[in-house]
This record gives structure tokens, sequence and C-alpha cells, in this order.
């Protein structure tokens, strides 16, 4: 029996989306609002999920709270309450759509995650946009 256990989380921070590659025209056109130069904020949520067996002695898959306490650990601290371009090398040289955002948080993970269970990021940046990465 492999079982979902899920953690929902929330950060707040401000970006702006810009290839320095493109001149501002074209970053205007391609990320309109996104590319404002003084940055913008949103409030993050974060889902993380764990699957696997269920474990016989425990009953759990995985210790919600120590699934809390990563989450606190590796992405809250890292990312609230910053501007993700300049406080957070990860974004140094990487956009930080909600796409790469996504990406970068289940790197930061899934070292910490058993090898034999699934790690799941879902990131949504507004209550209707959200983006999935389970790796690959
Ligand atoms: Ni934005």
């Amino acid at each position: 029996m492999r079982v979902k256990v899920s953690r929902r989380a929330h950060f707040n921070a401000a970006h702006k989306l810009y290839n320095s590659n493109w001149t501002a025209k074209k970053n205007e056109e391609v990320f309109g609002k996104c590319s404002s130069p003084n940055y913008h904020g949103h409030n993050y949520e974060l889902v993380v999920s764990v699957t696997g067996e269920i474990d016989e002695e425990t009953g759990f898959v995985i210790d919600i709270k120590v699934l809390k306490d990563l989450i606190a650990d590796k992405i809250e601290t890292a990312f609230d309450h910053k501007n993700l371009n300049l406080d957070v090398p990860d974004f140094a040289n990487l956009n930080p759509t909600a796409e790469n955002i996504a990406v970068v948080i289940w790197n930061k993970l899934r070292p910490s995650i058993k090898k034999e269970h699934d790690l799941e990021v879902v990131l949504y940046e507004t209550a209707r946009n959200f983006v999935t990465y389970s790796g690959g």
C-alpha cells in the first residue's frame, strides 16, 4: 500500500521575471507586469507530498513533523520575505518563474527524503496558477 502524505506550507517573496539576453521591450512583451524593474510579491503556497509504503511499526509513510521541519528549514527560512532574484543564490542566474522555483524546491528537499519515497512539489503562485514537479 503506497500512500501519499502531504504538507502545506507558505512563504511570501518578491521577484521579477527577466531574461538579461533580451531587450527591455522584449522582456515587457513576454513577461508583462512580471518584468517590472522594481519587483513585485507573491504569497506562495507550497504543497509537498511524499509517497511510499506505510511503515509497519509506526503506521506512517513519513512522520509529518519531520516533513514540516524539513520544509521550514530548507525552504521557508531560505525564501520567506526574500527577494528571490537578489537574496537567493539559486536564482542569481535562473529566472524565478513558478516552474523554476518548484524545481529548486524539489532539489533542495530530495536529498533529505528516503530514496524509496517519491517526492512531489506543487507550488501556487496565485490561487489559480500553480505548477507541479515530481522530478525527471
Ligand atoms: Ni510574479
